[in-house]
């Protein structure tokens, strides 16, 4: 695969996708519709970007796959050549209600390796970025995690509001021992804060594979733990509970909480 123009064309892609949100966000003509609820929300805009993406890749990559949240024709399926998935705007609900706290997110894989990751946190204008054996960036700069391994009292946790209303296998309770919890309600962007050493951990259910794709890569880059809540490996293509942290704060939560709970 051609490492270098996958990452000219997807860098390229990912800006202009960016420019077209923001248009929409502009001219707010982009209609909002209900998924399976009030709370699952898709915007004619989350469409636009998928399709986007895909009449591109058809174009300069007609080989390659694309799975992707919107449309059917981009649903699950097996890592076979190369495979982009795509979340054409992580955090839906956040682009309705606040227009900030959303983001692309991109990973792209060679079989079932991650190859190229970004995660465009678009209001920002942040892309962090990934070429698997050259590191992490943001903005081209590169990541040094600085809070290398932090314990789990000196650590900063994110976390999804299911998890935390129904102390999910003691999970609120390790939240209290630690520093403080955050929820920012975009998978992406909650798994880039840990990238960055923004924060130490995030925990949540029921990810889809574009939920988690680019982090998973970043993650694997910087050799953070990345697993199921369970420790099991990941399986990017299939659906499920996601736990990214540093190593101490990863092996606690197992241990302490997790663990613990499971056996009692
Ligand atoms: C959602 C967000 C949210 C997470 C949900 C996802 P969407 O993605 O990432 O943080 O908790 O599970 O579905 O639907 O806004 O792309
Ligand atoms: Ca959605
Ligand atoms: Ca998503
Ligand atoms: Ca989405």
């Amino acid at each position: 695969m051609n490492t270098k123009e996958i990452d000219r064309l997807a860098r390229e892609w990912l800006l202009e996708a960016g420019g077209i949100i923001k248009q929409e966000v502009a001219e707010c003509k982009y209609q909002i519709s209900e998924k399976t609820g009030p709370s699952d929300l898709v915007t004619s805009v989350d469409k636009k970007i998928e399709k986007f993406f895909a009449k591109k890749i058809a174009e300069f990559f007609p080989t390659h796959q694309l799975v992707a949240e919107e449309d059917d024709a981009h649903k699950f399926s097996t890592f076979k050549g190369v495979t982009w998935i795509l979340d054409p705007i992580d955090g839906t609900l956040n682009f309705v209600q606040q227009q900030a706290n959303y983001a692309i997110s991109l990973g792209i894989f060679e079989e079932n390796h991650g190859q190229l990751a970004y995660v465009f946190d678009v209001e920002r204008g942040s892309v962090y970025s990934c070429i698997v054996g050259e590191g992490v960036f943001v903005d081209n700069v590169k990541v040094e995690r600085l809070r290398v391994d932090p314990s789990l009292e000196e650590s900063l946790l994110i976390m999804n509001f299911g998890i935390i209303a129904s102390n999910y296998l003691n999970l609120a309770d390790a939240g209290r021992r630690a520093r403080a919890v955050r929820l920012y309600g975009v998978a992406s962007l909650e798994m880039m804060a840990v990238i960055v050493g923004q924060a130490d951990g995030y925990i949540s259910r029921s990810l889809m594979p574009w939920d988690i794709a680019a982090g998973y890569i970043m993650a694997k880059e910087l050799n953070l733990e990345v697993t199921r809540i369970d420790g099991s490996e990941i399986n990017v293509l299939e659906t499920g509970s996601l736990m990214i942290a540093s190593k101490e704060v990863h092996q606690t939560l197992s241990t302490d909480y997790i663990k613990k709970t499971e056996i009692n």
